[in-house]
């Protein structure tokens, strides 16, 4: 049986990219498809020449295409896309109208990602789909009064929680003081430039944007402050996030700038808070709370970290006191969504790279996030308080 050249073309169209997640067919990714008797060569044409995930992609086509009639051999053949299919890849990406044609035949140039941004009319400062009110996409600001109660810790395991239930995840590294989360979440690759636009990497199920992958680590934090101001609007704007279900942001300490602007671009984030137990923490913990307020974003629960210890015999032990979340908690008016216990797994995990939800899914740290994730997604979305929409 002869092969059915338009049928493989069909299939390798169908095939969703690991990276981009979408199938091969929109992305303007299917070359050349040739069949000769029982050979087929495939070509894929990547958007840049060190492409991620390129072995996962050719596995998927492999597994697509093998199975087909007549197919006894299969050879995908990697090129790099030109420069108008990845122009018009990236105004796909930005949610920009495109005009048909989902195949392009690549050019032998090896991009490396500069496809003259703003060529074909990108608007600048153009909010991405999942900020506008009407889209799916809760934005979630994990925030805290102080540094070092474990806000990172609760933003990526909560995140791998959320991912795990099947929902689409970013998490959004917005800490000016330290960039923590690639590092906790084991991202180890680049994020991928096409173009203007920045591709956020993925580990666990996450994926994730910070500016430590683009500020070295001894830049001063004086420096790292209005850089990063312009900075966010850049990764809210030309980063592609699609229209994920959840966007998680750690949010630096405190009520600076960043805090503000944040409130600004993102309108609809719904702030949660960590504190730990002792009373103390949880009179700075309430003024950040507050600072959210004021900038109208919607303060939905609080979390307690480091609430206790168990030991091997089952007892518990309060080692930084009781009662700081429940009474942060009727302070705002909001639930106390959950308690994470002190668990050595999870401090070695944001060393290591591997979440606590993914060291230890057994674990009691595990079950906890686990619960908090079903909490937060039972809140389902805020209100949102906005001037212009209150009648009076
Ligand atoms: N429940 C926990 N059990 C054990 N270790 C924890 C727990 N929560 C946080 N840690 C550890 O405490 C330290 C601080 O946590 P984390 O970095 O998440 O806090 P943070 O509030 O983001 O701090 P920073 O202000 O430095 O960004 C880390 O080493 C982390 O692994
Ligand atoms: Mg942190």
């Amino acid at each position: 049986m002869p092969i059915d050249e338009s049928q493989v073309t069909d299939a390798v169209a169908a095939v969703t990219d690991p990276e981009l997640r979408r199938p091969l067919g929109e992305l303007g990714m299917v070359g050349r498809v040739q069949a000769r008797r029982k050979k087929v060569t495939v070509e894929v044409a990547l958007p840049v020449a060190d492409y991620p995930q390129v072995d996962e992609l050719v596995d998927r086509i492999r597994r697509a295409v093998g199975p087909l009639p007549g197919v006894d051999e299969l050879t995908v053949d990697r090129v790099v896309m030109g420069e108008e299919p990845r122009a018009r890849l990236r105004m796909l990406l930005r949610g920009e109208p495109v005009d048909g044609g989902t195949q392009h035949a690549p050019d032998d140039g090896h991009g490396h990602g500069h496809a003259h941004g703003g060529k074909l009319g990108h608007e600048e400062g153009r909010p991405n789909r999942f900020m506008l009110p009407r889209s799916k996409t809760r934005i979630l600001g994990i925030s805290s009064g102080k540094g070092g109660v474990g806000k990172s810790s609760v933003t990526v395991n909560l995140a791998v929680a959320l991912a795990r239930m099947g929902y689409d995840v970013g998490v959004l590294d917005a800490d000016v003081y330290g960039f923590s989360v690639p590092k906790m979440l084991g991202i180890t690759a680049e994020p991928l430039i096409i173009g203007d636009l920045v591709v956020p990497p993925t580990a666990n199920g996450v994926r994730c944007l910070s500016m430590g992958f683009f500020v070295a680590d001894d830049t001063p934090v004086i420096w790292r402050g209005p850089m990063l101001h312009k900075a966010l609007e850049q990764f809210l704007v030309d980063a592609y996030w699609g229209e994920p279900d959840f966007l998680l942001v750690d949010m630096p300490p405190g009520t600076g700038d960043v805090t503000l602007s944040l409130g600004q671009y993102l309108t609809k984030t719904e702030v949660f808070v960590v504190t730990t137990p002792q009373p103390a923490a949880q009179r700075v913990a309430q003024r950040s709370a507050y600072a959210a307020r004021k900038l109208k974003l919607a303060v939905r629960g609080v979390i307690e970290n480091m609430s206790w210890f168990t030991g091997d015999d089952g007892t518990r032990y309060e080692l930084f006191g009781a009662g700081g979340g429940s009474q942060l908690a009727s302070e705002l008016g909001v639930p106390l969504l959950a308690q994470v216990p002190l668990v050595p797994a999870l401090r070695a995990g944001g060393d290591e790279g591997v979440p606590v939800m993914v060291a230890e899914p057994e674990g009691e740290a595990a079950a906890v996030f686990g619960r908090l994730a079903t909490a937060v997604v039972d809140l389902g979305p805020a209100r949102v308080y906005r001037n212009e929409l209150t009648l009076r």
